[in-house]
C-alpha cells in the first residue's frame, strides 16, 4: 500500500507519516518547504522521516501543474492525503495570493491527478474555520457554512465544494476532514499555544486577544491522526447523499461517494484556561498584554463528532493538561 501525503514536512503531515511508516505502509511525501514559518523545523521533521524504510520525499510545489501531473503519471497511489495548504487565519489578510496559489490552484492540480489515476480514496484537510461565527454550537457538518469570515476559511470551504464536484463527476471516493485547533509536539510556531510557551519560557509578554474571552476546541495531534487513519481505511461507497443538501428540501439532492467529518475534542476551552495550563506545565507565570479581537478570528470553535463516533468508533479525548505537558516536554528537548 502506498499513500501520497502532501505537506509531509508540516505538523500534521509529519505525524501521519510517522504513524503510517510504523505500520509498514509506504509513504510518498511531497512539500515545497515554504517560509511561512521556520523552515529548519520542517527540515528537522523530514530528517526524522528520511532514514526510514518505505519513505520517499519529493520537493514539489502543489501549484506546479506540470510537476503534479508528472507525479500522478509516474506513481500509483492507493490513497491520497492532502495536507499541503497555506494555513493561518491572520496571514490571509497579509498575503491572500499564497492561499489562492496553494489552496485553490494547487488543489485543482491534485484533484486532476486523482481523476486521471482513479485513486481509491482522497482524504483532504478542511478546517473548523468554515463555520465562521455560527451561533449554534457544537458545529455539525450539516450546518450551513456559507459565511466564512477569512479568505483562509473561504478557500477551505472552496476545497470542500471542488472535491464534492470531482467526487460526483468522476466517482472519486473522497473524505474531507474539518480539523479543530490541532496541537502537540513538532507543532506550528504560528499558533497561539506555541507562541505562549515560547514567550513565557523566555520571560517575554504574551498577546491575549479579545481579553482572553475566546474558546477553542483544542485537539491533540495523536487523536487527529487516529481519526484520520480510521477514516482513510473507510472510503465512502457510492452513492452517498450529501448530508447538507439532504437537510435542505429546496435543493435537488445529488450523490457522490463523499463524506465530511469534524475532528475535534468536543470540549471547548477558554483561552484563559489554556494560559493557566501552560503556566502550570512550565512552572512560570505569563505576563499578559490584552488586545482586542483580531479581524477574521471567531469567538468559539466546538466540534460535534457524533458522525465520527458512529462511522469509525472514535472520538478525540486527550485532556488539555496531558497534551500541553507532551508539547512542553518536546519544546524543551527540541530547543
Ligand atoms: N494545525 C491546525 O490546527 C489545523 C486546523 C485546521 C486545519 N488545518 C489544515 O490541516 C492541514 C495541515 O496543517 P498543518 O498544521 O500541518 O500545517 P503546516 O503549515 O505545518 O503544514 C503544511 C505543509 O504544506 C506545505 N505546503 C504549503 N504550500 C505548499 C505547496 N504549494 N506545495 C507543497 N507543499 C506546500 C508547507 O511547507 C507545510 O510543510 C492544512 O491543510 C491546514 O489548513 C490545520
Amino acid at each position: 500500500m502506498q499513500v501520497l501525503i502532501t505537506g509531509v514536512a508540516g505538523f500534521v503531515g509529519y505525524h501521519l507519516a510517522q504513524r503510517l511508516l510504523s505500520e509498514g505502509v509506504q509513504v510518498y511525501g511531497i512539500d515545497n518547504l515554504n517560509e511561512y514559518y521556520d523552515v529548519s523545523l520542517k527540515k528537522a521533521r523530514l530528517s526524522q522521516l528520511q532514514p526510514q524504510a518505505g519513505f520517499t520525499f519529493e520537493y514539489l510545489d502543489l501549484s506546479d501543474r506540470v510537476g503534479v501531473a508528472n507525479l500522478f503519471a509516474t506513481h500509483q497511489f492507493d490513497c491520497v492525503v492532502n495536507l499541503a495548504a497555506q494555513a493561518g487565519v491572520r496571514y490571509s489578510l497579509i498575503n491572500p495570493h499564497a492561499y489562492v496559489d496553494t489552496n485553490l490552484s494547487g488543489f485543482v492540480n491534485l484533484l486532476e491527478g486523482c481523476r486521471h489515476q482513479a485513486v481509491n480514496h482522497l482524504v483532504f484537510a478542511s478546517s473548523s474555520s468554515v463555520y465562521g461565527v455560527n451561533p449554534k454550537v457544537p458545529f455539525a457538518t450539516s450546518d450551513s457554512v456559507d459565511h466564512p469570515i477569512s479568505l483562509y476559511a473561504a478557500t477551505k470551504k472552496a476545497n470542500e465544494l471542488m472535491a464534492y464536484t470531482y467526487s460526483h463527476l468522476y466517482r472519486i471516493p473522497t473524505t474531507g476532514l474539518r480539523f479543530f485547533t490541532v496541537y502537540g509536539p513538532w507543532g506550528r510556531p504560528d499558533m497561539a499555544y506555541f507562541k505562549f510557551v515560547k514567550a513565557i519560557e523566555a520571560g517575554q509578554p504574551i498577546e491575549v486577544y479579545n481579553h482572553g474571552d475566546m474558546q477553542r476546541d483544542f485537539t491533540y495531534v495523536d487523536d487527529v491522526i487516529e481519526g484520520m487513519v480510521r477514516v482513510m481505511r473507510r472510503p465512502p461507497t457510492d452513492p452517498v447523499l450529501d448530508s447538507a443538501v439532504d437537510a435542505d428540501a429546496s435543493i435537488q439532492p445529488t450523490t457522490a461517494p463523499y463524506k465530511l467529518y469534524n475532528i475535534g475534542n468536543n470540549q471547548p476551552v477558554a483561552l484563559s484556561r489554556l494560559i493557566q495550563t501552560i503556566e502550570t506545565a512550565l512552572g512560570k507565570s505569563a505576563q499578559k498584554q490584552f488586545l482586542p479581537m483580531q479581524p477574521g478570528d471567531v469567538p468559539i470553535t466546538y466540534a460535534d463528532v457524533d458522525d465520527l463516533i458512529r462511522d469509525v468508533g472514535f472520538k478525540p479525548a486527550t485532556p488539555l493538561e496531558v497534551g500541553i505537558r507532551h508539547f512542553v516536554d518536546w519544546y524543551r528537548s527540541y530547543y
